[in-house]
């Protein structure tokens, strides 16, 4: 199975892919991790997108959807995909299309992840990770069970992004609004959206995908 999880930054979309990815053995392809990565072993587009991530605008088209089509050749016959923040503008959309034909796949469900904009920003600017594992938290919502240890590797160093801060979150919402939400209508139009709301306490989110997972 293939799905998109589409929504605002700070929706859920990323602690969402890495409950699936434990509980259903899914790929999780972030496209922003995935830019991260990049960015700090300082590849060539990794220094071509940092000063863009840094400003909260959309990294080009052509690099996103390279790196999606090589991540996808590289997993195993069979296992699922879950597309965490990408596609986000309908070049990304119509290459993602022509990327999953290619490899004789097809788009399942697309997950869009219904909050409340306001709500965002405290989300985002509390939100930190492991450094080791990646595993994700959030100072008020998601704190480790012992604090300063990582609950997933035992790890105890932490970080945040760069791109955490108010006025880039803004930014990156402004994007979300005038080039992602408008790619949707091309998936309701295949009867593949499914509406959740993202509002709900992580477990209820969870469940609530699940469902829609399980038809
Ligand atoms: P990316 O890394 O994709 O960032 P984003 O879309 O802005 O989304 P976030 O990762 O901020 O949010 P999320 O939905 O994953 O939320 P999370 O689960 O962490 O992209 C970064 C940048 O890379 C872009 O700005 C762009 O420059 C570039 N880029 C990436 N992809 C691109 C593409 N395809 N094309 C062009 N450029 C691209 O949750 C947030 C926090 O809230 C966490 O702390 C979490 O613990 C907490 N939380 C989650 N769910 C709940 C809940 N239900 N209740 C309470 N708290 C919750
Ligand atoms: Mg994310």
């Amino acid at each position: 199975m293939n799905i998109i999880l589409l929504g605002p930054p700070g929706a859920g979309k990323g602690t969402q892919a890495q409950r699936l990815v434990e509980r259903f053995g899914m790929k999780q392809l972030s496209t922003g991790d995935m830019l991260r990565a990049a960015v700090k072993a300082g590849t060539p587009v990794g220094l071509k997108a940092k000063a863009v991530m840094d400003a909260g605008e959309l990294v080009s088209d052509e690099i996103v959807s390279a790196l999606i089509g090589d991540e996808l050749d590289a997993m195993p016959e069979g296992q699922g995909a879950i597309f965490d923040g990408y596609p986000r503008t309908a070049a990304q959309a119509a290459s993602l299309d022509e990327i999953l034909a290619s490899r004789g796949k097809a788009l399942d469900h697309v997950i869009e992840l219904d909050v409340d904009e306001d709500a965002l920003v405290e989300r985002i600017t509390g939100r930190f990770t492991c450094a080791s594992c990646g595993k994700g938290y959030h100072d008020k919502f998601e704190r480790p069970s012992v604090e300063g240890t990582c609950d997933k590797c035992g790890g105890h160093e932490f970080k945040r992004r760069p791109d955490d801060n108010e006025e880039t979150v803004r930014t990156r919402m402004a994007e979300y609004r005038a080039k992602t939400a408008p790619i949707l209508p091309i998936y309701e139009a295949r009867g593949i959206v499914a509406r959740v709301d993202g509002m709900a306490d992580m477990d209820a989110v969870t469940a609530s995908i699940e469902k829609v997972l399980q038809g």
